[in-house]
């Protein structure tokens, strides 16, 4: 939602219509619901390397305009046209490695300007003493900074290096570009999915959009992070009753609590509650 509610602002460049969305929809399309519904994205191409069970993820296409391919998105992204502005998003379950950054680097590499590069990693922290060497294995050795530190690898501090080197390889691809191009950072959040996941987005800018990128006012967001800090996004596990009793005490002007729930549940609820869905759902 709140990354829907950032791209939905590209329109002052081109019609959403005009964009593509490419990513990697699982059998659940989620991604693929709202960039439909909320942004108004037609064209939609979702990539999926488990071809074991085909027919499921056909099944459960949710739009006819879904161009499903199966097989490695590194491939696949190579088969369809890149010169179409597009908004991408690589929602990976593995931590930041060689493959992700790989598939980003093409994207980078030929997206028009004005499209969007997006990526989902998990960022839970390796075993104390392993977390330097895993890194290196993920990525190579020639990628991680000379200056990361085994203790600086932990639960605030991987989701910012697998940042840093998101950034530093994309960026080094993105000036390579003729004309040169940058990246420019609208979102970089922390979640927990099961696991502590983070979430990153940037805009594609060279000399051709940068007038009509200058008036997309992505920094007015609330959930605009354009550095090293994430914006920590805390998602309370709750029932319909505790949000609708959450909610009422919302609306009468409270700070909200419920009987049996955490404190810092309410408080993460009541931060968060316009990004949540409408429960109950109107008829
Ligand atoms: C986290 S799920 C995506 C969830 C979906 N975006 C949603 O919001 O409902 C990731 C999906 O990508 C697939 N996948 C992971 N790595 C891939 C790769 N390198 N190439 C193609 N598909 C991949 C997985 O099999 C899985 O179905």
């Amino acid at each position: 939602m709140m990354f829907c509610d950032a791209v939905r602002l590209l329109r002052a460049i081109r019609p959403m219509e005009e964009y593509r969305y490419v990513g990697l929809g699982h059998w659940q399309f989620v991604d693929f619901e709202l960039m439909r519904r909320e942004v108004g994205v037609r064209s939609m191409v979702s990539i999926e390397i488990d071809t074991a069970r085909k027919a499921r993820y056909e099944e459960n296409k949710p739009f006819a305009e879904i161009d499903l391919l199966f097989g490695d998105a590194f491939e696949k992204l190579q088969e369809i046209d890149l010169h179409v502005p597009t908004i991408a998003w690589l929602d990976y379950l593995s931590k930041l490695n060689s493959t992700g950054l790989r598939d980003l680097k093409l994207l980078t590499a030929e997206l028009p300007p004005g499209s969007v590069v997006a990526a989902t990693f998990n960022c839970r922290p390796d075993r104390e003493d392993q977390r330097l060497d895993t890194l290196i294995r993920a990525v190579g050795s020639d990628v991680v900074p000379g200056d990361v530190r085994e203790d600086a690898l932990d639960i605030v501090g991987l989701p910012r290096i697998q940042r840093r080197i998101l950034v530093e390889q994309l960026d080094a691809v993105a000036s390579a570009r003729t004309p040169a191009a940058r990246l420019q950072q609208f979102m970089f959040l922390r979640y927990v999915d099961r696991a502590p996941m983070m979430f990153w987005a940037s805009l594609i800018v060279d000399e051709t959009v940068e007038e009509q990128a200058g008036s997309v006012p992505l920094s007015r967001l609330e959930q605009f992070r354009d550095g090293e800090d994430f914006l920590e996004v805390s998602v309370p596990w709750l029932t319909t009753r505790e949000v609708i009793s959450l909610n009422e005490q919302i609306r009468g002007g409270h700070v909200p609590s419920v009987r049996g729930l955490e404190r810092d549940d309410c408080k993460a609820y009541a931060n968060l509650h316009r990004w949540y869905p409408i429960v109950p759902l109107p008829f």
